[in-house]
Formats: C-alpha cells, sequence, structure tokens
C-alpha cells in the first residue's frame, strides 16, 4: 500500500503520517526534512549549484550528517528550505532520492507537497491535509511556545502564508492537492480525529 499525503505547512499531515505508520507498520518519509537538510547544506556559502554533479558532490553525504532537531524544524530552515524548493536540479535530485528509498518497499507512506501528484502518481491513497491559516498557525505558536520559543503568532501567520504562496506558486510542481486525492480539512479537527478520519480512508483502501 502506497499512501501519500500532501499539504502546507501546519496542515498536521506529518503528524499524521508518523500516526499512520506507526499504526499500520508501515516506513514513512518526511520528505520536507530533506528540503530542509538540503536547505541547510546548500546555504553554509560554499556550495555554487551550476550542475547536477555539484549537488550530487554538495549532498551525497546528506544521510550521515547530523542535524540539531530544533534547527531542523525551526521555521527559519523552512523558509531556506521553501526558497531552495524552486530549484529545479535540487527537485530532480530529491525525487530520485526518494524513488531510491521507495523502490522494492511494498507499503509506504511519504508526506511533502507533490507526492501525490509527481512523485507517487499511481500511489494507492492520497490525502490531502489541509486547514485554514489561522489554526495552522495557531498550532505552530502553540507548538513554539512549548518548545520555549519566543515568537508571536502574528509572526507565524505571516510566515505560514507567505509559504504557501511560495510553495503554491513556484513553477516547478507546485503544492496542489491531485485530482484523485482525499481532501482532509483539520481546521475544526484536533490530530486524534484527522486520524481517525484518515485511518477510515486506509481501511478502505486496504480492504479494496
Ligand atoms: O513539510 P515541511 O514544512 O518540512 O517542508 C519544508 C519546505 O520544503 C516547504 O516549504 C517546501 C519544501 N517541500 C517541497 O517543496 N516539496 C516537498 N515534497 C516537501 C517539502
Amino acid at each position: 500500500m502506497k499512501i501519500a499525503i500532501d499539504g502546507p505547512a501546519g496542515s498536521g499531515k506529518g503528524t499524521l503520517a508518523k500516526l499512520l505508520g506507526s499504526f499500520y507498520n508501515f516506513p514513512i518519509l518526511d520528505s520536507g526534512k530533506i528540503f530542509r537538510k538540503a536547505g541547510l547544506i546548500l546555504s553554509n556559502g560554499e556550495v555554487v549549484i551550476s550542475d547536477y554533479s555539484d549537488l550530487e558532490d554538495a549532498l551525497r553525504n546528506i544521510d550521515e550528517i547530523k542535524f540539531d532537531e530544533e534547527i531542523l524544524s525551526s521555521e527559519k530552515t523552512a523558509k531556506i528550505a521553501a526558497k531552495y524548493a524552486s530549484n529545479k536540479l535540487l527537485r530532480r535530485y530529491i525525487n530520485t532520492y526518494i524513488e531510491n528509498f521507495a523502490k522494492n518497499k511494498s507499503d509506504i507512506i511519504i508526506d511533502g507537497r507533490d507526492i501525490g501528484t509527481v512523485i507517487m502518481p499511481n500511489a494507492d491513497l492520497k490525502i490531502f491535509v489541509t486547514a485554514n491559516p489561522e489554526s495552522r498557525a495557531a498550532r505552530r505558536h502553540h507548538e513554539a511556545i512549548r518548545h520555549g520559543v519566543n515568537v508571536s503568532y502574528e509572526e507565524i501567520l505571516r510566515d505560514i502564508i507567505s509559504r504557501d504562496l511560495s510553495d503554491s506558486q513556484r513553477e516547478d510542481s507546485p503544492l496542489r492537492p491531485a485530482d484523485d486525492a482525499h481532501l482532509l480539512d483539520t481546521t475544526e479537527m484536533g490530530i486524534e480525529a484527522a486520524f481517525e478520519a484518515a485511518r477510515v480512508l486506509v481501511d478502505a483502501a486496504l480492504d479494496h
């Protein structure tokens, strides 16, 4: 069973992918994390990307490099990742990375922005998780406060809106639901309710 979970920042798609992964015992890949790691490596000032081999050289050790989880999950890193995500060569590199990861796995859950549309167009199940920007910002703000990060709700909302814009307006693989994706609007839902709704979709796809 191949499951594609896409959606904007803060929609809850990552948490949902993790919960489904542990419930069904399916391996999961958080593709945003690869973009975040690549963004951090490429933004260190020494990497010039003029062709594909420059990327292969720069990102060769991406799996071995240890990243600080707090830095990796920060909004600052997200912005760097979103900036590099419009680079066609980087998208090609990460698509190949994901294909290699998915190869020979009969069950997999991948979450991102273009999984159902570009990376796994033949996925058995596609879920597009969404929520209005205000509730996504409120969730991120709550998380930040819990981690002792001093940031305002307004600042997070601004970041979310600007990331929605860059993710959905880029020319290559923009964020959009696949035509055959199931929409899951979590604006009014807690994560438990979202998980139950997703589970209904997975069970139906498994029965198919
Ligand atoms: O899901 P995330 O917030 O960790 O993703 C960080 C950025 O990476 C996001 O703003 C856009 C980019 N991204 C992408 O372009 N395609 C993906 N499949 C996953 C992430």
